[in-house]
Formats: structure tokens, C-alpha cells, sequence
């Protein structure tokens, strides 16, 4: 599956780049090649003799190396990779990313080039969790960047918690996963997720039990197939997707209006559990409780994507697939569903309480298309989406 496959990996300054070693050993086993950027720091943790060694090829160093420019330009060296891997990606490399700097050859070559890139992080536990890492993190995710870990467990520095770098097994495998030749390559598809918080007042807002769970998995599952993902989610606890872009929004008009820019594409799958209703002259201060008066709160009807995608007259995604969360008469309340918003498909399920469905790792559900009503074992939320994206690839094909 590597076999020939042009790997650019840069190696930045951190302990756990002894493991770049080892997975460079590995992709050079698999047929990959492996072109190595070693940064000014990472020289002093690995020498660019071993590296260079078991890549059988030279080491990259320095931005301003006139021969190198002459020879391969940091524009050429970014691109003509397959994939670019960060491993290990030091808080400081990251950062750089997120902002877009470009002051050394690594810098330069990330931001130069149009290759999808592969991050494995790896630091010390308080630099994980500081804000202003997790904030570089979700813009790269927001980016497309994909990664890889990182792992729990006891730190270089004595430390236990999140910040070892993935084994390098882990990461050859989702090397793999990046470079997976899928029947969706090339083909866009815009996924929604999560519930939908419509605001009361500044404090307040109205919301439902949606965990985001299903859509997550079918983003990812895509993604895996080769699909270009704009994945738009609401407030949702569950770990984003890798390698998609990501939206995050609040509200439904908020998803609305994400929905429609993301557009065309060829495929759109509506798995968030949209607010039905927005309260109407959402409060712009918190409502003050006073002694014997309730408040009152009117309701305004929120606009409903599925059924706005699946009528457009121009653009409209070959397939439209919507989800129908019912509690009683499910195949005849989604069969109804379909016809109503006009969409291809339904995805439909039973989420009363005692099914567990709503926050649970599995899902029943019962696809209804032209064919009719196709009833699906109960299995993983996970194994739902890779049989739908499955199921997604053919109708494209
Ligand atoms: O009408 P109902 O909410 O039951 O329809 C569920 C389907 O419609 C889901 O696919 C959901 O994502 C989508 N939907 C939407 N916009 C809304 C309401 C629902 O896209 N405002």
C-alpha cells in the first residue's frame, strides 16, 4: 500500500524523535521513500547521519542552503511529496502552523505546500493542555490537518498524561489511512453533526440529546473512502474527525448558512439534530427572574437544510441523505419524511429512552430509499457509517 509512496517527514525538536527512527525503518520496509527535514532542534536529539542513513537519502536542514535552491527549491520539495509528516510536532512547530510563520525550513515547507499533512504531536502534558496549544490544534484540524495521537502515559520528563508521541506503528497506519485510495477521491461531501444551542438569552439557550456520535463516525468514514469532508457541527463533546474540514457552529441558522457556502458538492449527508424552533427576539441581556412572573418565550420556526438542499433547483448534491430520530411509527413517519423534504434518503431510527440510541455506541437503523424500507442489524455507530459511506461510494460511482 506504500509501496513508492514519496513521504516528506520533518522531524522536530523533541525526545520522542528516537521514535522517527524506527518509523522511518518501517515506511522503508513498506517500499515508501522518505525524504527527511530536520529542524535546527531536532539535531540535538537525532543526528542527521542516522537519519539519513536509514532513509537512504539526504537530510533536509536549511532554508537558505543555496544549493539545495538551485537543486530542489522549498517550493518543490513541499509538493512533490505524496504526504507530509510532522513527527514528532513540538508545541512550538504547531504553533508556527496555526499562524502561518515561515522563519526555518520546516515552517517554510508547510506553509508552501498543497500536500495534505499528517501531524504527530508530542510534549510534555501542561504544554498539551495549555489553551493556547488546544487553540493552535482546532485551527489546524479547522484546516484539514490531520493527526495522529497523542498517546497517554508516562512522560521523558517523569510526568504521566496526554502528550507521548503514537508509536510509530500507529503512525505508519494512519499514514496509510491518508494515503488510502478510496472509490470517494476527489468527490466532496458536506456532512452535519451535533445538536444545534438556540439562545434564550446571553446565559440560556435551548438544546437536545443529540452527542454527535453518528455523524462523527460518518464524517470519518468518508474521509477514509477518500472523500473531501466539510463536516459542520454543532456544540458536541465527541472528538472531531480527522483530516475533514471542520465547521463548528451554534445555531441552525448558523448551520444554514455554513451548508450553503460549502456548497456544491456531491453528496450531502444530514445527520445533526437541528432545532426545530429558534426562540423569536432572542433576549440580548440575561432575563432578570422576578418573584411571581414567568417569563414568556415565543417561538420561531428555524429553517430546515435537508429540506432546502434536497429542493434546490441548481447545486443540488446527486444525493441527499437525511436522518429521521423517531420515537413511534418509524418506518412510516421517515417514509413520510422523504417524501415531504424531497431528499434521496433517509437514515431512520427508533431513539425512545429504553433503546439506548441517543449517547449510545450503537444504532438500529432502517435506510428508506426508492427501494423501500431496508432494515439494518443492530451494530456500531461506527460499523452504521462505514457500511452508509459504503453505500454512498456506489450511488456515486
Ligand atoms: O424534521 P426532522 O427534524 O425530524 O428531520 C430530520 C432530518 O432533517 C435530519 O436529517 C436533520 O439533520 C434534518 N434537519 C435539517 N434542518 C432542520 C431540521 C432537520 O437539516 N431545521
Amino acid at each position: 500500500m506504500l509501496e513508492d509512496k514519496r513521504i516528506l517527514l520533518i522531524i522536530s525538536g523533541g525526545i520522542a524523535a528516537y521514535k522517527s527512527l524506527e518509523l522511518i525503518r518501517q515506511l522503508r520496509k513498506r517500499g515508501a521513500w522518505v525524504t527527511p527535514v530536520l529542524t535546527k532542534s531536532a539535531e540535538e536529539f537525532v543526528t542527521p547521519l542516522s537519519v539519513s542513513a536509514l532513509a537512504e537519502e539526504r537530510v533536509f536542514q536549511d532554508l537558505f542552503d543555496l544549493t539545495d535552491e538551485a537543486e530542489m527549491g522549498h517550493i518543490q520539495l513541499s509538493r512533490s511529496a505524496d504526504l507530509i509528516v510532522v513527527a514528532p510536532a513540538t508545541g512550538n512547530l504547531m504553533a508556527k502552523m496555526a499562524l502561518g510563520l515561515a522563519n526555518d525550513l520546516a515552517s517554510t515547507l508547510l506553509l508552501a505546500t498543497d500536500t495534505q499533512v499528517l501531524v504527530a504531536p508530542a510534549m510534555n502534558v501542561r504544554m498539551w493542555e495549555n489553551p493556547a496549544t488546544q487553540r493552535n490544534i482546532a485551527t489546524l484540524k479547522a484546516d484539514g490537518v490531520a493527526f495522529v495521537g497523542p498517546n497517554e502515559g508516562d512522560m521523558a520528563c517523569g510526568e504521566f498524561g496526554l502528550g507521548r508521541m503514537s508509536e510509530p506503528a500507529e503512525i505508519v497506519t494512519a499514514i496509510e489511512a491518508q494515503l488510502a485510495e478510496g472509490p470517494l477521491i476527489g468527490r466532496r461531501v458536506i456532512v452535519t453533526s451535533g445538536p444545534t444551542h438556540e439562545p434564550i438569552d446571553p446565559v440560556r439557550y435551548i438544546a437536545n440529546r443529540s452527542s454527535g456520535a453518528q455523524g462523527t463516525a460518518i464524517a470519518r468514514a468518508l474521509s477514509l473512502l477518500g472523500a473531501d469532508v466539510v463536516f459542520v457541527t454543532g456544540p458536541a463533546d465527541e472528538p472531531r474527525p480527522e483530516g475533514v474540514h471542520i465547521v463548528e457552529v451554534q445555531t441552525a441558522q448558523q448551520m444554514m448558512d455554513t451548508v450553503e457556502k460549502a456548497l456544491p458538492a456531491d453528496a450531502a449527508v444530514f445527520a445533526a439534530a437541528v432545532a426545530d424552533w429558534r426562540i423569536d427576539g432572542a433576549s440580548d441581556s440575561k432575563i432578570k427572574k422576578k418573584p411571581g412572573a414567568l417569563p414568556s418565550l415565543n417561538f420561531a420556526e428555524n429553517p430546515d437544510i435537508l429540506a432546502y438542499v434536497s429542493q434546490l433547483e441548481h447545486g443540488r448534491p446527486k444525493l441527499v441523505v437525511g436522518f429521521a430520530a423517531e420515537t413511534n411509527d418509524v418506518i412510516d413517519n421517515a417514509t413520510a419524511k422523504r417524501q415531504r423534504k424531497k431528499c434521496d434518503w433517509i437514515v431512520a431510527n427508533d431513539v425512545s429512552p429504553e433503546t439506548g440510541i441517543m449517547g449510545g455506541r450503537d444504532n438500529t437503523v432502517v435506510l428508506i430509499s426508492d427501494d423501500g424500507a431496508e432494515h439494518w442489524p443492530k451494530m456500531s455507530k461506527d460499523d452504521v457509517a462505514r457500511q452508509l459511506a459504503d453505500r454512498i461510494a456506489q450511488a456515486l460511482d
